[in-house]
């Protein structure tokens, strides 16, 4: 048996004590009564009756052991032209100072707060401010809009809420805080306390009696230290897309999340404390919270926060000079990045002006890495490239190539293996194991291991019903795919209509909610269409209310400007067209994944309870005319 099948197996076979094993590289305030507590089935617990706390792992404990003056957070800002390093002491202490604001504004263990910020660093005080003092934070990625905003701030209920006065894309400034005063207009709740980051560029005007400036807050409090909680509490809400327009909150706990991180940093990246770790993403998605702040810090690496983008901040070669600069050892980032770096420099110009040889290793995830991107990347920068799967909801990778246990032949197409921990198969409708390599629907069995989501926020019956039920005893990945002669596994597609834009997950039902609201319309339909650049783009189908005799050009761009300000910028709704009909089933529902087949050019079958046929030819015809 390989050492690969080894691991695996015994993280299958003998959970308790694999994950007991892990958990021993971690500080416990008070140790667990129970490694797996199934009480709750399907609902699980790790850890039962630890106490622990994740800041403390985080930051504290490095210091305590000589780890203090090693840079703990870079913060590669080309946006600002700003470059700025914070040892392991000074962001304790930064941490702390904030914890003791917060605390200073009434924030409690268990009490909501609030984060939507630019990649800055006080993105991470925040959040790890929240850890620190048993708050559960919830990140909103600022690429959303106000009333997205205001969804998230009515389900979780912040008492508090830390923004900046601007986030900096290439060549423009946002202006945050009027998007947080629009959102907080707008949500029925609304949080007592805003800290607001006042950034050079804009100055954010404050609200009184409300509003703090952040340096202000922070000058006036009392460190604060790390408050024990029970393992099993949460640490964070993290919001993603669901087939609605109603995001789903993923839970996670301190305890069980640390430990899985930990591990998968030896297992999954083959890291060691004190190397360079980088995660090209955003604090805003899982990706952020998991390879931005927490893991890299649990295992007392240099993390990297990056304001920039991989083209025009200010060429193509700046995740190469981010590289060099920083002797970055471990790169993560969306396939996305690697193709618009391509596009601009196709033959690797850029590259060769870097000392990229401290890089061991790429890892490649949040959209499919399709094998062109992997030969090129792998042809550029001569090293692995590791395709790997994972979801909001896991919280680490659940499919990779784990480097730390042990590197399998590439399969370019493939994410490779189940990590252990994960026990995944591919199911037919009936729920029964589809055979080696036909495609199925992905499902994990239960229980799923530390780090995955505990439940969705405010909303057990929701976990249930959208992931527990399809399959008793399994969890629903939503995505289809299947498991070849050699157990690797390969996504093929989603079962629902999420779809996946320059690697960051949108709903499509959450755009056809938007578009469904415009006076004109009178129905719609929103897929995601193949992009060379973004994976996909979505698209809009919409039929005008009867009498509608307006301009059609004024309508499409009411109806982009619309998705824009209702979801965001992030959304990159550009296509949207007026078609007479939708094409149906005889019982009304709408053909999406029809039309998306069209739309790419492949070959389609529609099924034989279409309603009536010749709307295809309608709509053929408007998607060949699109711009
Ligand atoms: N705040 C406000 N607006 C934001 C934003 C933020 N944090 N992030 C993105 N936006 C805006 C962009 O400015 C853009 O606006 P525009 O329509 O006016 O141009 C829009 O949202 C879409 O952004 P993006 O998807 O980033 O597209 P882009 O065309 O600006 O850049 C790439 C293309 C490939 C460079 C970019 O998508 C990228 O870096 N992708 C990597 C994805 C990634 O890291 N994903 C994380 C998951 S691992
Ligand atoms: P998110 O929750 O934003 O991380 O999105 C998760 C979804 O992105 C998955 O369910 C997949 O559909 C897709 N995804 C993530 N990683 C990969 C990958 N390596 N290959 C293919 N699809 C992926």
């Amino acid at each position: 048996m390989s050492r690969y099948q080894h691991e695996h197996r015994r993280s299958l076979t003998d959970p308790e004590a694999f994950w007991a094993e892990q958990a021993q590289h971690l500080h416990w305030y008070r140790r667990w009564d129970r490694v797996l507590d199934q009480t709750t089935a399907p609902m699980c617990r790790w850890f039962a009756g630890a106490q622990f706390n994740t800041c403390y792992n985080a930051l504290d404990r490095h210091v305590e052991d000589g780890r203090g003056d090693q840079a703990a957070l870079i913060y590669d800002s080309p946006v600002t032209g700003t470059v700025r390093t914070y040892s392991y002491r000074e962001l304790r202490d930064a941490v702390a100072g904030f914890a003791g604001a917060l605390r200073a504004q009434g924030v409690k263990p268990g009490d909501r707060v609030i984060v939507y910020m630019p990649m800055v660093p006080e993105a991470t005080i925040a959040m790890l401010a929240c850890a620190r003092l048993g708050a559960i934070h919830s990140v909103v990625f600022g690429g959303f809009a106000a009333p997205e905003l205001a969804k998230r701030i009515d389900d979780a209920k912040p008492v508090l809420a830390v923004s900046a006065s601007c986030g900096i894309e290439p060549g423009r400034t946002i202006a945050y805080k009027p998007l947080l005063d629009q959102a907080i207009e707008l949500s029925a709740h609304k949080p007592a306390r805003c800290i607001v980051l006042q950034r050079p560029q804009v100055k954010a005007d404050l609200v009184a009696g409300r509003d703090l400036d952040w340096h202000e807050a922070m000058a006036s409090a009392q460190p604060a230290d790390c408050v024990a909680v029970a393992a099993t509490d949460p640490l964070y809400v993290l919001y993603t897309s669901g087939t609605t327009g109603k995001p789903k909150g993923v839970v996670r706990d301190h305890g069980g999340h640390a430990v899985a991180l930990h591990y998968s940093m030896r297992a999954v990246y083959n890291v060691k404390p004190g190397e360079v770790f980088w995660a090209a993403s955003d604090v805003g998605w899982v990706v952020g919270h998991s390879y931005i702040v927490y893991a890299p810090l649990l295992l007392g690496c240099t993390t990297i926060m990056y304001e920039g983008k991989p083209v025009g901040t200010p060429d193509a070669g700046a995740f190469w000079r981010v590289i060099a600069q920083h002797r970055v050892s471990t790169f993560f980032t969306a396939p996305t990045a690697f193709r618009a770096i391509k596009k601009e420099d196709p033959r690797g110009e850029l590259l060769k002006q870097y000392d990229v040889s401290g890089l061991r290793t790429l890892y490649l995830a949040g959209e499919r890495s399709d094998p062109d991107t992997i030969a090129w990347a792998q042809d550029m920068l001569k090293v692995p490239v590791v395709d790997h799967w994972w979801q909001t909801e896991l919280g680490w990778p659940a499919i990779a190539n784990c480097q730390g246990i042990e590197p399998m032949p590439v399969k370019p197409g493939s994410s490779t293996v189940p990590v252990p921990g994960f026990d995944l198969q591919s199911l037919d409708a009936e729920g029964r194991p589809m055979g080696r390599g036909e495609i199925g629907n992905l499902a994990l069995k239960l229980p799923l291991p530390p780090g995955a989501l505990l439940t969705m926020w405010n909303n057990e019956q929701g976990y249930r019903e959208n992931y527990l039920e399809r399959y008793p005893g399994y969890y629903l990945t939503g995505d289809a795919g299947y498991i070849d002669e050699d157990g690797y596994a390969w996504i093929m597609s989603r079962i629902d209509d999420i779809i996946n834009v320059a690697g960051h997950r949108l709903s499509t039902g959450a755009m056809e909610e938007v578009l469904a609201g415009h006076p004109d319309v009178a129905e719609c339909a929103v897929i995601g269409v193949a992009d060379q650049m973004k994976g996909q783009l979505p698209l809009g189908l919409v039929v005008l209310k009867s009498g509608v005799e307006r301009s059609q050009a004024e309508i499409q761009k009411e109806l982009v400007a619309r998705v824009r300000e209702q979801i965001g910028a992030v959304a990159a709704f550009k296509t949207v067209l007026i078609v007479p009909r939708l094409p149906k089933t005889r019982s009304g529902k709408v053909l999406r994944a029809t039309m998306r087949a069209i739309a790419d050019g492949q070959p389609y079958n529609p099924p034989a309870t279409i309603d009536d046929p010749r709307i295809l030819d309608e709509i053929e015809a408007a998607l060949k005319a699109r711009p």
